[in-house]
């Protein structure tokens, strides 16, 4: 069987934690779509690990890591990421496993990325530049390299024949470029990713499946981010959502069991696009100061605001969600009161509905105030010790949302959590 886990929001839900929190239960933690803009937190034993690629069951020795044919690798961040987390110990040769078919992200596609976005002026993505959304446009366009590819002794001539079409774009942004700043790192780390499992994962998987072993799915960024569903053209270039793990490890339907939905106790995005419930005021400091809200992968501050339940009910249908996970309830400690999104206004007829357009300017999140609370949730591990006022809040959430809310985060730590 295979359960999957993923954001309900637009990403920094605080999955590898939950991933990692998780993993004890599992043989396998397969990665099934993004790359490098992902930026997985982890932190035990009083040390803190960020992971773009590599799965976030790497360091629990017994498990099986999967990078799946839908990410998209980039061999410089992954040979970086290699070599920290082997300072730790990992036995990364033994339990990491690549994709022969998860796409290469070129040192062009990272111009090309950083070209678009400045053409786009004011209209841009604010995308993470790590080339993810020239990878994948190249490989729907049918002409991206893949990692089996690195393998090929053809390699250098399919190489310069994807980048010779790299140039004339960035010639035709105008775009000033070195290449020759970047190369010698590119081909340094393909040379180095050579000495690890390259394989057909989609039959690794599945035979995995059929010995009885549990496979993790660990998604990337969150559902409002996704190619199809989220706030379009503000989104990721991949299919964040449980679907996307069919298609991003060659997993069929029926193998899929429980989809573990996180989200945070209230809402962040970093990067452009419509935030219904954005907070850009002395609340929203408050929130980015207490969550630590700046990216794990680029240090970019959050925006903030409060928890939106219409984009939340969207998430867990698209998603069929069956278990809920909520992290960062700690960080609403102190607030005097703390609000929840309930439906929206717009053009004054209320709905609960997401619209086309989620950027339109007459919409109004409608709010519920709920009593704040100031006890410190940290070191609670009880569900029952947790103060009243929280408990009406979260009360309210799962009964709008008719799933219940199993696990509860109040604190980075992997011990900072409360089973329920
Ligand atoms: P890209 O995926 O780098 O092309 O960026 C597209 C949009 O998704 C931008 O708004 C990014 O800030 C956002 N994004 C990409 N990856 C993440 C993530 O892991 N967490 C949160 N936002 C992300």
């Amino acid at each position: 069987m295979v359960d999957v886990v993923l954001g309900l929001q637009w990403g920094d839900e605080g999955k590898g934690k939950i991933v990692d929190v998780l993993t004890p239960r599992y043989d396998v933690v397969a990665r099934f779509q993004g790359g490098p803009n992902a930026g997985h937190s982890l932190e035990f034993g009083g040390n803190k690990y960020v992971l773009n690629t590599i799965p976030s069951g790497i360091f629990h020795e017994h498990c099986i890591n999967i990078i799946g044919n839908g990410v998209v690798v980039d061999p410089v961040q992954l040979k970086k990421e290699i070599e920290k987390a082997m300072t730790t110990g990992v036995d990364i040769k033994k339990n990491l496993y690549i994709s022969e078919k998860a796409h290469v992200i070129l040192p062009t596609h990272r111009l090309v990325d950083a070209a678009s976005e400045a053409h786009k002026g004011e209209h841009k993505v604010g995308s993470t530049l790590r080339g993810i959304s020239p990878t994948y446009q190249d490989k729907i366009g049918r002409s991206g390299l893949r990692i089996g590819d690195l393998l090929d002794p053809n390699f250098n001539e399919k190489y310069a024949q994807v980048v010779a079409n790299h140039k004339k774009l960035l010639d035709s942004f105008n775009y000033e470029y070195n290449l020759s700043d970047h190369e010698p790192a590119f081909f340094e780390a393909v040379e180095f990713l050579k000495q690890f499992k390259i394989i057909n994962s989609e039959y690794y998987v599945n035979s995995l499946i059929k010995e009885g072993k549990k496979v993790l799915a660990e998604g990337a960024q969150g559902t409002l981010l996704d190619i199809d569903f989220g706030s379009y053209p503000f989104v990721t270039s991949s299919n964040t959502i449980t679907g996307g793990a069919c298609s991003g490890l060659g997993i069929a339907p029926q193998h899929i069991n429980k989809v573990y939905g996180i989200f945070k106790a209230y809402c962040t995005r970093v990067g452009n696009g419509p935030f219904p419930t954005e907070q850009e005021n002395e609340t929203g400091e408050k929130l980015r100061k207490l969550g630590h809200e700046f990216g794990a992968t680029t240090g970019r501050p959050r925006r903030t605001g409060w928890l939106d339940l219409p984009t939340l009910k969207y998430a867990i249908m698209l998603n069929g969600v069956t278990d809920l996970i909520c992290t960062k309830s700690d960080v609403l400690s102190g607030f005097e009161e703390v609000l929840v999104c309930d439906g929206y206004d717009m053009n004054g007829k209320t709905t609960s509905e997401i619209p086309f357009d989620l950027s339109r300017k007459d919409i109004l999140p409608l709010y519920r105030s709920f009593a704040g609370w100031t006890e410190d949730l940290t070191k609670i591990r009880n569900y029952q010790d947790l103060p009243a006022t929280f408990k009406t809040y979260m009360d309210y959430v799962e009964a709008q949302i008719g799933v219940p809310v199993n696990v509860i985060s109040v604190g980075p730590d992997r011990e900072e959590t409360i089973m329920k």
